[in-house]
């Protein structure tokens, strides 16, 4: 007999369509859900993902003249399931804006400048402890145009390759004691304010660095929930 897996409760994942967010009518059905059975299609994966995709860039700060601008930060990422078990091995993609909530993209309209020291992306493989390790400077906030006064909270965003093309989770973190992240439109489609906090790293008081902890969540009732 099958597991049977309780279902997730809805308000800790982000809501379908959010008002003041334009795009989210574009991305949620329209129609009511069908059953479908899994295939192959969906039950098979990018076992060789790695050899096509090679980790890169631990470090996007940079050092000495090479050095990007803005507040050097350690981010300590944690894969886990749905026990906190955790997950080495998990290929962990995080991309983020510079400083002055600038990304390296065409679609990038906002005023702001690029930084040449800083590139942005990073593929990473989980560790022993599911533990994957940035270091990195912190994002700035950016306005969303046409939205009359939305402004982004730094944020970062992450993407997790599971076993099967269906187990990718895409999603976002965020900073802890911003006060951007009280009015986002994206932090809050979520409505359980638990599951919100979960997508906030932890700030970790050191001596020398600012560092944050962050646990993903890649599936089960915590799971942490996607955003785009
Ligand atoms: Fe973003």
């Amino acid at each position: 007999m099958p597991l049977r897996v309780p279902p997730r409760d809805p308000r800790t994942q982000s809501q379908g369509v959010e008002p003041g967010y334009a795009q989210t009518a574009r991305r949620w059905p329209s129609q009511p859900l069908q059953r479908r059975p899994h295939t192959v299609s969906e039950l098979s994966g990018p076992s060789s993902v790695l050899r096509r995709l090679a980790p890169v860039r631990g470090d996007l700060a940079g050092h000495g003249a090479k050095r990007a601008i803005g507040q050097l930060i350690h981010l300590r990422t944690r894969v886990v399931d749905e026990d906190g078990a955790p997950l080495p091995g998990a290929v962990v993609e995080i991309w983020h804006c510079n400083a002055a909530g600038k990304y390296i993209h065409p679609n990038d309209t906002h005023d702001a400048p690029e930084d040449p020291n800083f590139y942005g992306a990073a593929r990473m493989v989980a560790g022993d402890g599911g533990l994957v390790e940035l270091r990195t400077i912190k994002p700035g906030a950016y306005p969303v145009p046409g939205t009359g006064g939305w402004w982004r909270p730094p944020h970062v965003h992450f993407s997790v390759w599971g076993r099967v093309w269906l187990s990718r989770l895409v999603t976002q973190m965020f900073f802890p004691g911003e006060p951007l992240n009280e009015a986002d439109a994206i932090l809050n489609a979520i409505r359980d304010p638990e599951a919100r906090e979960r997508c906030i790293a932890r700030f970790v008081p050191s001596e020398n660095d600012l560092i944050y902890e962050y646990q993903l969540v890649v599936r089960g009732r915590k799971s942490t929930p996607g955003m785009p």
